[in-house]
């Protein structure tokens, strides 16, 4: 029988591609749930197609205009809990969260209390909230199968390996579009350069955050928590070509790679039929094609958000909950024009030196920490 799948942030670049996935295994996939922001258009389209039972928008206008569209048997959810809601329906077994920041915090969390199985693109739930997620996971046996290509690979490594044999994790990073930039370039690049990334097509704020190199800082803290690993055992590494997604050391000195051309649809494929391989339009790889694979050592001066969520994770508590905040906030401003790039760690520098933090986190601490954090960057920001 088909599983029963819902898709947060189908209209997104991990969603869209995810029900790409979806479409080419009917037998396989039942698509219940869609929830997007505000794209009423493109999300108009995909029930068309997949006639899922119930969709969802987060603006209330957006939702005004889908209930226009008289789709019948549609039920159509608004509001804050929306998202929520739909996760928990009966007719629902595997939940792909592909929403973009702390929104996706909420609804991973319902969706693993109703012991749904979830795969997950949305970094920032672990990030911000990493410790009551993983506690939840445990606590209701269900599966949370990573998404992101770099932790996928990781995953995909560790297959056949024992706990106690993972000694480290290797992160791999492009680098990104400013990977040679010196110190005073980088200090006047603009929103379009930072847009335009060198080897995979992203949404807008993950692409920010390859350019500033927070997007491997919350990678590490990710990894963090899916492997428990602690934050001295994670690497990063840049290598410009992104063929090797990731790797593993083992406890006898072995590394393990994962290799593929850079394409999100393998990764969310394999969440999503995990622990099947099945055939995918992905194209294969050829090493004589891509020739050479480098591989150096990132560059803390200029990419300081990266030790910075290096920092946050030692710290521990709610801190890596502000560092998210604030760096939500920041790459908004950055995006809409209103601060410089290299204003971006500098602020979330400060959001988290004025931090109290708390230990030992409940939901309500993050949800507050995730708010205070933010508050203090519009503070700075004056608006
Ligand atoms: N793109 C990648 O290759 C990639 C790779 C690894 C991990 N990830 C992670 O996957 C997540 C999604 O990334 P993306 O690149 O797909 O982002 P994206 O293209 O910006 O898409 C974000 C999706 O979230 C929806 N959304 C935003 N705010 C929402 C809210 N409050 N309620 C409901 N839906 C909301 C958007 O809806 P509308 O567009 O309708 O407003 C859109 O469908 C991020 O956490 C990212 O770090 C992405």
């Amino acid at each position: 029988m088909a599983l029963g799948i819902i898709i947060l942030g189908s209209t997104g670049s991990i969603g869209t591609q995810a029900l790409d996935v979806v479409r080419r295994m009917p037998d396989r996939f039942r698509v219940v749930g869609l929830a997007a922001g505000s794209n009423v258009e493109l999300l108009a389209k995909q029930i068309e197609e997949f006639r899922p039972k119930t969709a969802s928008l987060a603006s209330d206008q957006g939702a005004r205009r889908l209930k226009e569209r008289n789709f019948p048997d549609l039920e159509i959810l608004t509001g804050p809990n929306a998202m929520e809601e739909m996760v928990k329906r009966e007719d629902v077994d595997l939940v792909l969260n592909a929403v973009v920041g702390a929104a996706g915090i909420l609804p991973t969390l319902a969706a693993i209390r109703a012991g749904k199985d979830v795969a997950l693109a949305n970094k920032e739930t672990l990030v911000a909230a990493g410790s009551v997620v993983m506690d939840a996971v445990r606590e209701h046996n269900v599966r949370l199968l990573p998404v992101d290509s770099e932790h996928s690979a990781i995953f995909q490594c560790l297959q056949g390996v024992g706990d106690r044999d993972l000694h480290k994790v290797i992160l791999t990073a492009s680098g990104g579009p400013f990977r040679e930039s010196t110190k005073d370039e980088l200090e006047r690049v603009t929103v379009e350069e930072a847009l335009a990334h060198p080897t995979w097509n992203m949404g807008g704020k993950i692409t920010i955050d390859s350019a500033t190199l927070m997007n491997k800082g919350l990678e590490v803290i990710e990894a963090h928590w899916l492997f428990q690993v602690p934050p001295d055992r994670i690497e990063v590494v840049i290598h410009p070509q992104s063929i090797v997604h990731s790797l593993v050391e083992l406890s006898d000195g072995s590394v393990i790679a994962q290799l593929g051309v850079a394409d999100m649809r393998l990764p969310i494929q394999y969440a999503l039929t995990f622990p099947e391989r099945l055939s995918s339009p992905v194209e294969r790889l050829s090493l004589t094609e891509v020739g050479r694979l480098d591989f150096e050592a990132p560059d803390a001066e200029r990419f300081p958000c990266l030790p910075l969520a290096y920092e946050a994770l030692a710290a521990g508590g709610t801190f890596p909950t502000v560092l998210n905040a604030a760096n939500e906030v920041a790459v908004q401003a950055f995006m809409q024009g209103r601060i410089g790039f290299t204003d971006i760690p500098r602020l979330i520098e400060a959001a988290l030196e004025q931090h109290q933090g708390v230990m030992k986190p409940d939901l309500e601490d993050i949800l507050e920490a995730d708010a205070e954090g933010r508050e203090y960057l519009f503070r700075m920001l004056g608006v």
